[in-house]
């Protein structure tokens, strides 16, 4: 029987901290502020960033937000990301993914101040995670840290392997790793023998984007596994890229689908953007 990792509670500690934490910048005369671009109309994303501005008003920072038509230029949205470069009141930028087609999303993600990327996709704020300079990082394997961190699993010294390598999840995750000195492998859908290599796993991170891809036969008895997907099963139910009833049993701590890694991205965001305005005021 696996022990299960809350991330429900684990993402609402954090949100709490940093609620705490924008409260005691308040009083030194410091607003936090978070900016939301949401372009077009795909109705998940307008869910994401409604969310997102639930968080900011949760955690005390000031959230405004721009929502541009489906035929809104990729000159206009430029232009726009520029102003907010340069308003002092704004902290971070926040473009929410994807756009639409006519839009270029690399140089929109390009456009946006390394200073003020709490998303961490920027190049620059890749670049700084790869050699271990402060910057932003990606919010969701820097939650899946978090996770590992507050369940108290050794990262140090530990067997990683990562499935997946997106520049989203799977490459920013073997650098966190990386940096908590774990042993690190990266595998993929092109792997020759999957298996061999996730069966070594101590932590095995799965974001691999297939539903209930990894069962029993790819984890060592005792492993702690993080599963990062999220995917519609049948009308009303949510399964990850680990096949739960399987894995369950096996592993020694677990993340559940939903209630895992999902919540702990937008808190993560909501410490980048703490963090942006620590920066951005020198302090
Ligand atoms: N779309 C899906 N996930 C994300 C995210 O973490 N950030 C942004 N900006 N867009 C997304």
């Amino acid at each position: 029987m696996a022990e299960i990792i809350d991330g429900k509670k684990i993402s609402q500690d954090i949100k709490d901290e940093t609620r705490d934490k924008v409260a005691a910048l308040k009083e030194k005369g410091i607003e936090a502020s978070l900016a939301v671009i949401l372009v077009g109309n795909d109705p998940a994303s307008a869910v994401y960033v409604r969310n997102k501005k639930k968080a900011c008003e949760y955690t005390g920072i000031k959230s405004l937000s721009y929502e541009l038509p489906e035929e809104t230029t990729e000159a206009e949205l430029l232009e726009l990301i520029d102003k907010l470069n340069s308003d002092k009141t704004v902290n971070g930028i926040l473009v929410q993914l994807p756009l639409p087609k006519h839009i270029n999303e690399d140089a929109v993600i390009k456009r946006i101040s390394p200073d003020k990327d709490v998303d961490g996709f920027h190049p620059e704020s890749v670049g700084r995670l790869s050699i271990g300079e402060r910057g932003f990082q990606s919010c969701t394997p820097a939650g899946v840290i978090q996770l590992l961190k507050r369940s108290n699993v050794q990262i140090e010294g530990s067997e990683c392997v990562v499935v997946g390598r997106s520049n989203i999840v799977g490459k920013p995750m073997a650098m966190l790793l990386i940096r908590e000195n774990g042993t690190v492998t990266v595998c993929h859908s092109r792997t020759k023998d999957l298996r061999e290599v996730t069966k070594r796993a101590d932590i095995l991170v799965v974001a691999i984007g297939k539903p209930e891809f990894i069962d029993a036969s790819y984890v060592k008895d005792g492993a702690v596994v993080i599963d990062v997907g999220i995917h519609r099963k049948g009308e009303k139910k949510l399964c990850g890229d680990v096949d739960y009833a399987s894995v369950e049993p096996v592993a020694s701590k677990i993340t559940p689908v939903p209630g895992g890694v999902g919540p702990m991205t937008i808190a993560m965001l909501m410490n980048n953007c703490y963090e942006a305005a620590v920066m951005q005021n020198n302090l």
